[in-house]
């Protein structure tokens, strides 16, 4: 390994984003996150890559949080410019065309759980730990935490999780929708590329515009996120990829997506 903050080796359309910081549990400095924005603006255009997952190096961290030595001396103005940053790489995650995978190999505490829930699915090790602690260092939760655990585990769970600042674990996390799956962490990273390969295996168009309508239309009430969804719907039959599709179940054999 080198001393690189975030190490990003690309196979098979896959893209593997690995959080690099062992010695501080691959905590999330300015510079971590700046590099995390640069890499998701790529992966949008780069047509190596189909689907990208995060993982944390180590077998202990996934994400141990914002750095905190980094934070400790903060300004308000400092620390919510710092909030901001880590507001819009989530977004960028989040915006990505591409579905994005957690590999949640240890710790996801603060703003590890945060990228976590910036990404699309979360897969979980045995060891995994997730929570937002932040109470415990007389903060909030400042990438996202308190509005998106709301929106995927409801606001009883995410007020519990986030008022008590207690950690759950795996099993917890899987019970309460936080985690997609949770398997042993020597199956981490092998299960997150099944499921990356299952994902490339359809129309990434399809894939795209699947991810795109959930994304958008959660922000939208029910007529308007019906609405969009037809729209994109409608914009499928454009493609190659839906003539395919049809065409190909049609004649009982698998079909052949390009993507186009
Ligand atoms: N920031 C900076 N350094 C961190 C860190 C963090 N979030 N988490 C761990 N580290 C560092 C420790 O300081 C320690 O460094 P040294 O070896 O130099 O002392 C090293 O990682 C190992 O940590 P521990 O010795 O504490 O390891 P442990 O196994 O005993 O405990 C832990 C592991 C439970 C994850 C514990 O380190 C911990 O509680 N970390 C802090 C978790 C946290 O509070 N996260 C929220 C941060 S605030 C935030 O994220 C705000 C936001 O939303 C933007």
């Amino acid at each position: 390994m080198t001393d690189k903050n975030l190490l990003i080796e690309i196979e098979d359309k896959i893209a593997i984003v690995t959080l690099n910081r062992p010695k501080a549990m691959n905590a999330l400095n300015e510079i971590t996150l700046l590099e995390l924005q640069d890499a998701f603006i790529s992966f949008a255009t780069n047509n190596e890559v189909e689907v990208i997952i995060v993982t944390g190096n180590g077998e202990k961290a996934f994400v141990a949080g914002a750095d905190i030595a980094a934070m400790q001396s903060l300004t308000a103005l400092k620390a919510r410019q710092f909030a901001k940053l880590g507001h819009q790489v989530m977004r960028h995650i989040e915006a990505c065309p591409k579905p994005v995978i957690a590999a949640v190999n240890g710790f996801a505490l603060g703003g590890g759980c945060e990228l976590a829930l910036g990404c699309d699915i979360r897969i979980a090790s045995e060891n995994a730990c997730f929570g937002q602690p932040e109470v415990n260092l007389g903060v909030i939760p400042g990438f996202g935490g308190t509005q998106r655990l709301a929106r995927l585990i409801g606001k009883g769970r995410a007020m519990e999780l986030i008022l008590t600042g207690n950690m759950i674990d795996s099993d917890e996390a899987y019970r309460i929708g936080l985690a997609n799956k949770v398997v042993p962490l020597e199956q981490l990273l092998d299960t997150a590329k099944k499921m990356a390969s299952v994902i490339i295996s359809k129309g990434a168009y399809a894939v795209g515009m699947a991810k795109e309508a959930i994304r958008n239309g959660l922000e939208l009430d029910l007529d308007r996120a019906n609405q969009y969804e037809a729209e994109l719907f409608g914009l499928c039959f454009t493609t190659s990829d839906q003539k395919e599709g049809m065409q190909a179940f049609l004649d009982k054999r698998p079909a052949k997506f390009t993507g186009k």
